[in-house]
C-alpha cells in the first residue's frame, strides 16, 4: 500500500515518556510466537496476571480473540496471515506508545512478518518470545481438536500440517513450554524484563504465599 501523501503527523504534548513516568514502568511489546497449542496465550496471560498484580499497565492481544473483531475478515491463506500480523503489529505499536506493556499471542509463522513488526519499534521495545513446543506434543494435546480436523483434511492451510511454521533463529527469549512448567516459564519472561530494566522482579512478585494457580483460577 502506498504512503499517504496529504496527511501530516500531529505531535501531542503527552508523550510516551510522560505516560511511562506516570505508570512507573517502561512499555514494551512482548511478541509470543509458536505453533497452535504451544502455550502462547496461556503464558502471555499468566505473565500479564503477574504484571497486573505488581501494578503495571498491560494488555494482551490474542490471535483467536482478535480474529473475532479487528481481523474477522481474514482467513489463513499466506496473504491473510501477513495482513493479520501487520494489523496486530500496528495496534501493538499504538498500545506501546500509550505506555502499556503489550503482550501478543499469535502463531505468526513467517520470519519476514515478525521482522516487519520488529522494524516498527526501537531496539529494546520489541521482544520476540519463542514458545518452543514440538508439533507432536501440540498435536497430542490438541486442546481445540483442530489438529485432528486438519489431519482429516477439514481445515486447509493448518500451521504445522499443511502450512509452514518458520522457527525464530534468534528470538530474544526461547521458552521450552513442553518441558518447563508454567511458573518457571512466567519467571523466565519476568527475568528477561528485569534484565532489560523494564520492570523490576520485586514489583512483579506475587504476594507471599500466592500460587499462580490461585490467581489464574
Ligand atoms: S496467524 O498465523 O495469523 O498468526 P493466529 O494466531 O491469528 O494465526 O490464529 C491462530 C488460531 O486460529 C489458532 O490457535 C487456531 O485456534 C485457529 N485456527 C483456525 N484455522 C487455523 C489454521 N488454518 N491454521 C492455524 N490456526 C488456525
Amino acid at each position: 500500500m502506498s504512503k499517504p501523501h496529504d496527511l501530516y503527523w500531529h505531535r501531542g504534548t503527552v508523550t510516551r515518556q510522560r505516560r511511562e513516568e506516570l505508570n512507573g514502568h517502561r512499555s514494551v511489546l512482548l511478541w509470543f510466537t509458536g505453533l497452535s497449542g504451544a502455550g502462547k496465550s496461556t503464558l502471555a496471560h499468566a505473565v500479564e496476571e503477574r504484571l497486573h498484580l505488581a501494578g503495571c499497565r498491560t494488555s494482551v492481544l490474542d490471535g483467536d480473540n482478535v480474529r473475532h473483531g479487528l481481523c474477522r475478515d481474514l482467513g489463513f491463506t499466506e496473504a491473510d496471515r501477513v495482513e493479520n500480523i501487520r494489523r496486530v503489529g500496528e495496534t501493538a505499536k499504538l498500545l506501546v506508545e500509550a505506555g502499556v506493556i503489550t503482550l501478543t499471542a499469535f502463531i505468526s509463522p513467517f520470519c519476514n512478518d515478525r521482522a516487519r513488526v520488529r522494524s516498527l519499534f526501537q531496539p529494546g521495545d520489541f521482544m520476540e518470545i519463542f514458545c518452543a513446543c514440538p508439533l507432536e506434543v501440540c498435536e497430542t494435546r490438541d486442546v481445540k481438536g483442530l489438529y485432528k480436523r486438519a489431519r482429516a483434511g477439514e481445515i486447509p492451510h493448518f500451521t504445522g500440517i499443511s502450512s509452514p511454521y518458520e522457527e525464530p533463529e534468534q528470538p530474544d527469549l526461547r521458552v521450552d513450554t513442553h518441558s518447563l512448567g508454567l511458573e518457571d516459564s512466567v519467571q523466565a519472561v519476568l527475568d528477561a524484563l528485569q534484565e532489560r530494566g523494564i520492570v523490576r522482579v520485586e514489583r512483579a512478585a506475587l504476594p507471599q504465599g500466592t500460587a499462580l494457580s490461585d490467581v489464574l483460577g
